[in-house]
């Protein structure tokens, strides 16, 4: 039987911390009832102890949104794990409270100022807590990539006696490497005496650009939930993008194992419009998967590779993420035979000879500008063979 991937999209919550981000009510149920079409499995909808507005959003969007699961953030501390539960009550079984606390030297000793045996003790008590509420708890060590693994070891083992469902590995500040966190995910399932009563999760960042690499090691590895935001938005240079994720896992599936998700890729693209549209946050040209470019090719090689068939230079159907057809944008690169096909498209039908006059004159107006548009070529064809005939 297949093993189940489940993506958990943090866009309204980690995505949102991105400086300039923010989202209002409106924007976040728009998001997330299309975080839902897309067949996400968990919405993170916010941290609900932070504002009023953070936690009208999740209590809105855990009564709005019925397929998906809910999740809330908290602290490990019992007035956000309150104010979590609260939030969340109306998705009723479907609710999920996550809760962080750090657990690296660096953050134990400069920022929560606790040594390793309280920082257990808080760990375990915040999960038992969460679970008068919801069946359903997820427990992030923040930092657990940099964090002593032995001690690691003992945190997810702990958390996972005391009640928690999810664990997620974070990347928090996306310094690990793919071999590197291969290893502390195996480390997990092979040293946590309790492990497969939980499902592991990562969340990566991506300071090091490694975000996408590091999330599929940690599925080679074992992992069965990976978190991250639509268009990797999300602190500093964001979290792991999902839709590379998911196209990833679906186009190279044969790297790892018999995996199988719920996601409608179909709705990729859709979703990455809305995401940069309610968040203001726009998408770069060459993005993979969701940017503008990421399906269109210009240099006369590659259109002539593509004409003949796809699979040249593509490693995967625009259509399957939501894109319509391929794109040959024509420019000063491109070569004769995505000129006439674009002719023919255009309903100019042409001779050979006049293909190569009219491909001649192409050249020269590619030369000046960055794009040749149809209404371009079919000036130039106007221009340079019915001109004298006129
Ligand atoms: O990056 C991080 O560590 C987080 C946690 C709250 C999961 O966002
Ligand atoms: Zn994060």
């Amino acid at each position: 039987m297949s093993d189940q991937i489940y993506f958990f999209d943090t866009t309204l919550r980690d995505g949102e911390q991105c400086p300039g981000a923010s989202m209002n009510l409106r924007e976040k149920l728009e998001v997330a009832r299309q975080m839902e079409r897309l067949g996400m499995d968990v919405i993170e909808a916010g941290f609900p102890c932070i504002s009023d507005g953070d936690f009208e959003a999740v209590h809105t969007i855990a009564r709005e949104i019925k397929k998906c699961r809910i999740a809330g953030l908290a602290r490990c501390v019992k007035a956000d794990i309150e104010a979590a539960a609260k939030a969340l009550e109306p998705a009723g079984e479907r609710a999920r409270i996550h809760i962080f606390l750090a657990t690296s030297k660096l953050h134990m000793q400069f920022k929560l100022k606790k040594a390793e045996s309280e920082i257990l003790r808080m760990a375990a008590e915040g999960v038992s807590y969460a679970k008068q509420f919801v069946q359903d708890v997820e427990f992030s060590p923040e930092d657990a990539s940099r964090t002593d693994l032995d001690f690691l070891t003992k945190v997810v083992e702990t958390v996972i006696d005391a009640g928690a469902t999810t664990v997620n590995i974070p990347d928090t500040v996306g310094y690990t490497t793919p071999d590197e966190f291969y290893r502390i995910i195996r480390h997990l399932k092979e040293n946590v005496p309790n492990i497969g009563k939980a499902v592991i999760s990562v969340h990566c960042h991506n300071d090091l650009g490694l975000a996408v690499a590091n999330s599929l090691a940690a599925v080679r590895a074992g992992a069965r939930q990976v978190e991250g935001t639509i268009n990797g938005i999300g602190e500093r240079a964001g979290n792991v993008a999902l839709e590379e994720v998911i196209m990833a896992l679906r186009t190279r599936a044969g790297q790892f194992g018999d995996v199988t998700d719920n996601i409608n890729t179909k709705e990729i693209v859709r979703t990455s419009r809305i995401v940069a549209r309610m968040s203001g946050m726009q998408v770069q040209r060459s993005k993979a998967i969701v940017g503008e470019n990421a399906f269109a090719h210009s240099s006369g090689i590659h259109q002539h590779g593509i004409l003949n068939c796809r699979e040249t230079y593509e490693v995967m159907d625009p259509q399957a993420v939501g894109w319509g057809a391929t794109e040959l944008p024509l420019t000063k690169h491109s070569g004769r035979a995505a000129v006439k096909s674009r002719l023919e498209q255009l309903g100019h039908v042409l001779t050979e000879e006049e293909v190569n006059t009219v491909f001649e004159r192409f050249k020269k107006v590619g030369d000046s500008k960055k794009f040749v548009y149809d209404d371009d070529l079919s000036a130039i064809v106007d221009d340079s063979l019915h001109a004298s005939t006129g």
